[in-house]
């Protein structure tokens, strides 16, 4: 079983043993998710093995399949890093990533807004809904972010931007 996989099996487990013992279970999980996809087999600081904090393929469809778990999605921004694309680390060093770049800017050139406005507009809008839990240092970065949730992309954005890659 991978790591990622395990992850899912360890989540279910943990539901029903509280459901058998009649105790709430998990509703809401934290974990990381953004627009642009991550390698996740590179070390980081806490998981040695790769990153079990991305919300990759087995986590995705199991949200899909439970839509009463709530995902609630951490550095969805990047630190900054759609805004400022030299942060990005080479866990984006993957083939859709310029092609994912472009969309991004495209639907944001359309709509108006800015490129972290679609990419929290994309999570909180698809399929797989998540709440972002988005840092700022001002106040500007706040609001930004605050009006991404009047951001509205039509069925035809949001397919620009999911068939990217
Ligand atoms: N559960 C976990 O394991 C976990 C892990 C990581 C984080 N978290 C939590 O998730 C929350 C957010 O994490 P994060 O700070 O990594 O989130 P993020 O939203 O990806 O990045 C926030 C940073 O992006 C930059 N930024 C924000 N708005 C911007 C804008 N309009 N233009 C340009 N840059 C902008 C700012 O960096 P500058 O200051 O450089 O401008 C800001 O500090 C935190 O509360 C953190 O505790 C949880």
């Amino acid at each position: 079983m991978g790591a990622s996989n395990h992850r899912t099996w360890r989540i279910e487990r943990a539901r029903s043993i509280a459901a058998a013992a009649g105790l709430p279970g998990y509703e809401v999980l934290q974990y990381h998710r953004s627009y642009l996809p991550s390698r996740v087999d590179l070390p980081v600081e806490l998981d040695p093995d790769g990153d079990v904090g991305w919300v990759g393929p087995d986590l995705a469809s199991y949200l899909r399949a439970e839509p009463q778990l709530t995902l609630v999605a951490y550095s969805p921004l990047l630190k900054g890093a759609y805004a400022r694309p030299e942060r990005l680390g080479a866990e984006y060093d993957l083939p859709s990533t310029p092609a994912r770049l472009a969309a991004l800017h495209a639907v944001a050139a359309e709509t108006g807004a800015t490129v972290n406005q679609v990419v929290l507009a994309w999570l909180m809008g698809g399929d797989v809904p998540a709440i972002p839990l988005v840092g700022f240092s001002s106040v500007a970065q706040l609001e930004e972010s605050l009006a991404a949730v009047d951001l509205e992309l039509t069925p035809e954005q949001r397919a620009s931007l999911d068939t990217a890659r």
